[in-house]
């Protein structure tokens, strides 16, 4: 059984505090949207797609803390200031936007204040319950791309905790182990904050997956050694053009995997996609400096020193192999493959 980020009980949102990972699995519960937005920022709860479900949970929160009894009118202003400040937590992925308006189109829908607050409820629901569903489907087209006995490099965590369950790039991980081919992953540890040694390599362990921890310097290292056959990575936001931008460190790996001429693969849903921007319209998060000049409690860098410290980076599509879908694989020419796989939709 994969581990459950978030999930919506008896008209609460249960988390995965993910801050706390992996010396404890502890589960958080909220019943007001402004905690959401506070777990948002801090990454308790984090990863592109289970953000856009915190998001929308979020919201459903909100129906019910409106005071609003029979004006629809009420109740909608009083979710869109809701909206507003979920929304203006993490700026790059671009799930958070996706699963916020998706719950706004269905409040707006609906007639009385009583007919909102259950369907948007529903609503959230059922986005979180397709999460897994649009990733296992994505595991299985992804599957096809990796064979047995496979080194399968990945960074950051993409994996069950970066959505409701599953995962996008360890979905697809998962499911190549699931039809029987025999694999290996190479996590790299994933600096600043470590998603890759406390996430991916936590949950990866806890399903008995075989993998290795890597220092993010050893990236080169282990591809000119051989020890990688692939690389797959999720994506917080992906352009029409086939841009993707994930977690710092990604254009790295890709770069790498260019000189030593191993595919490198991108895998996310179609929520994902962001088919109006170009790459100077993305915010890239900047987070704090604390996260660079320690490690947990303990400093490593002198006080008062200058910190650059993006939280995303864009990997050009001349350096990916093929982008993995719930719809199918995206391959170069990214722009008319990506617009192939919306028209199926
Ligand atoms: O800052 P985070 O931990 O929310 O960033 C998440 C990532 O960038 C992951 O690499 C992931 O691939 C995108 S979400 C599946």
């Amino acid at each position: 059984m994969t581990l459950k980020t978030i999930e919506w009980k008896d008209n609460s949102v249960i988390m995965i505090d993910q801050t706390k990972l992996p010396n404890v699995l502890e589960y958080v519960t909220y019943t007001d949207y402004n905690q959401v937005a506070d777990a948002i920022k801090t990454l308790v709860i984090r990863g592109a797609p289970a953000i856009g479900v915190a998001g929308a949970f979020g919201l459903a929160l909100a129906s019910l803390q409106s005071n609003a009894t029979t004006e629809k009118n009420e109740l909608i202003a009083y979710m869109q200031n809701a909206k507003k400040i979920l929304f203006e937590t993490r700026p790059t992925a671009v799930n958070l936007g996706w699963g916020l308006n998706k719950i706004m189109e269905v409040a707006n829908n609906g007639n009385t204040v009583e007919e909102i607050r259950n369907n948007v409820i529903e609503y959230a629901k059922k986005m979180a319950d397709d999460d897994v569903q649009i990733n296992m489907t994505m595991g299985k087209n992804g599957s096809e791309l990796f064979n047995d006995n496979d080194t399968i490099m990945t960074h950051c965590n993409a994996g069950a905790l970066a959505t409701v369950g599953y995962g996008t790039a360890l979905g697809v991980i998962r499911a190549t182990k699931d039809s029987g081919k025999n694999i290996k992953v190479i996590a790299t540890e994933t600096r600043p904050i470590q998603q890759g040694s406390r996430l991916t390599a936590f949950e990866l362990k806890h399903d008995g997956i075989d993998v290795s921890l890597i220092p993010d310097t050893a990236v080169g290292y282990s591809m000119a050694n051989s020890l990688v056959d692939k690389i797959v990575v999720g994506a917080d936001r992906i352009l029409r053009t086939g841009h993707v931008y994930n977690k710092i460190g990604t254009y790295q790996v890709a770069t790498m995997a260019k000189q030593h001429n191993i595919p490198f693969f991108v895998a996310a849903p179609l929520s994902t996609f962001d088919m109006k921007s170009n790459p100077e319209d993305v915010i890239i998060e900047q987070r704090k400096a604390s996260e660079v000049t320690g490690i947990g409690d303990k400093k490593t860098a002198p006080d008062g020193i200058d910190v650059i410290n993006p939280a995303f980076d864009m990997t050009p599509p001349e350096l990916i192999a093929g982008i993995i879908t719930e719809k199918g694989i995206a391959k170069s020419p990214f722009e008319e493959s990506i617009k192939k796989l919306f028209q199926a939709n």
